[in-house]
């Protein structure tokens, strides 16, 4: 509807005769003409319809209730009332589709929860369809992004038999039958397969061919943490760039957050309105805020220093060696830097075995971009590429070589040093939105025990 008013906009001949189709989003009556706002979803903004008693169709406007889906034709006029700048005037009406009582959206301001519960109907509220509409945008955006700078786009395997994160959080895909107990080599691929975790080991042996190379699709994680920022499927953006270091990945982590939240300043098309009415009133000067200043960063060893001292108690302990939580990441974020905040250097026992051993033999090249409201949005490193370290690595975390063969093989010929990062779509997209919760920002969330619709 937006596209074809701007169409019809350029040319006053076509005013006098433009169809639309739509949902009634709400209707008033008087006693010589209707109100009728239509939605069709391509933008936040209604049409405003007036159908005047006696035109085509009118026997059936009294069936035109919300949800009701309609076609109309008439002509475009300049609005006298308030609130839009045009409004059809209609010749003729058409009920498409009836919609019976029991609607669940006829009232505005329910709960996201029950709206979860109908997320074959939410896309049709003010709310969801900002969140997928900026959804949409930021996808594309991603795309530019990497295309921009000359990065080749690469689909990498949902089926793997590896395990890239070494966190065994893997689905097992199978077709032996359930009962049955079945050697591994019965199974469709002749051995253990799953679905993917991360597309990053076979990303890098697109780097070191192509050299920019990203990927960005689903990724599957049977973690069972039931949190506001894990969901078991979400999409994932990885880039991964030969000849580049660990300076070099936090500026490309760095600049690729930034770009999205200037997209999502300039181009939401009136769908952050939504986000500051009903979400979060501050979001614009938080991504304004972002998009302009640059990030924090801090060594690992830094991060636990400033916690430790914080004077702070957290539920989870803070010592060199564990694993920073997701308190931990948003206080350093949020009460501490008060901006994102890029952590690297982390110590070699907490991280996967292909991340690259730093000279102090202690730590690995791993960086995490964390933003406030949510804390990681970003994971990566500069990988081993050293053939012999890499190998004492995979000792290390009990991996056998011969099953990463072709892994090892991109450091016997060629090996050049190389790095990458994986960002969680839905998180970026929650920041960008304000959303707290990554089923809001999911068409259909998958997370354990739920897997409806
Ligand atoms: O930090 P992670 O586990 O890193 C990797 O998978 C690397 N192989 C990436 C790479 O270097 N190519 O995951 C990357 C990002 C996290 O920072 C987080 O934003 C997101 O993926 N993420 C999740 N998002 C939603 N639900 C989950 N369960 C997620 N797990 C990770
Ligand atoms: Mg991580």
């Amino acid at each position: 509807m937006r596209e074809l008013i701007k169409r019809v906009l350029r040319s006053e001949k076509e005013r006098d005769s433009v169809t639309i189709a739509g949902w009634v989003r709400t209707r008033r009556d008087s006693k010589a003409f209707s109100f009728l706002e239509i939605n069709d979803g391509t933008c936040l903004a209604n049409l405003q319809v007036v159908v005047d008693a006696g035109i085509a169709g009118y026997d059936q406007v009294e069936r035109m209730l919300t949800g009701a889906s309609v076609e109309i034709t008439g002509r475009l006029v300049p609005s006298l009332g308030q609130g839009q700048q045009w409004e059809l005037h209609a010749d003729r009406v058409r009920l498409v589709g009836e919609v019976p009582a029991d609607y669940p959206l006829q009232k505005k301001g329910h709960s996201l929860e029950f709206l979860r519960s109908i997320s074959h109907l939410r896309p049709r509220t003010n709310l969801h369809g900002a969140v997928f509409r900026m959804r949409s945008r930021m996808a594309f955006a991603i795309h530019q992004f990497f295309q921009e700078r000359d990065f080749t786009y690469v689909h990498t395997p949902i089926l793997t038999a590896s395990d890239c994160e070494g966190a065994g959080e893997m689905f097992r895909v199978t077709t032996l039958p359930p009962d049955k107990a079945a050697q591994d080599a019965e199974d469709f691929f002749g051995k253990r397969s799953y679905l993917t975790v991360s597309g990053q080991l076979e990303g890098e042996t697109f780097a070191c061919a192509l050299s920019n190379i990203y990927t960005f699709g689903p990724t599957f994680r049977a973690e069972n943490s039931n949190t506001s920022r894990h969901a078991a499927e979400f999409w994932m953006i990885e880039p991964e760039v030969a000849f580049c270091d660990l300076q070099g990945d936090m500026d490309l982590a760095e600049a690729l957050v930034q770009y999205l939240v200037r997209n999502a300043l300039e181009n939401s098309e009136g769908d952050l309105a939504v986000f500051e009415k009903f979400v979060d009133k501050s979001l614009r000067e938080r991504l304004e805020f972002v998009a302009e200043r640059p990030f924090e960063r801090v060594t690992y060893t830094e991060a636990v220093e400033l916690l430790l001292k914080s004077g702070k108690t957290f539920q989870y302990p803070v010592a060199y060696g564990l694993n920073l939580q997701s308190e931990h990441e948003r206080w350093l974020t949020e009460e501490h830097f008060k901006k994102p905040t890029t952590v690297y250097n982390y110590p070699k026992e907490i991280k996967p075995f292909y991340m690259r051993l730093n000279d102090d033999e202690k730590t690995v090249t791993a960086m995490d971009v964390l933003v406030p409201g949510i804390g990681e949005i970003v994971g990566g490193s500069q990988r081993e590429e050293r053939l012999d370290v890499l190998l004492e690595n995979m000792k290390r975390h009990h991996l056998n070589p011969e099953d990463y063969w072709w892994y090892v093989d991109l450091r016997r010929y060629g090996s050049v040093p190389h790095a990458g990062f994986g960002m969680g779509f839905e998180r970026m997209l929650m920041f960008a939105t304000g959303m707290s919760n990554i089923r809001d920002v999911i068409p259909f969330a998958r997370t354990p025990g739920s897997c409806d619709f």
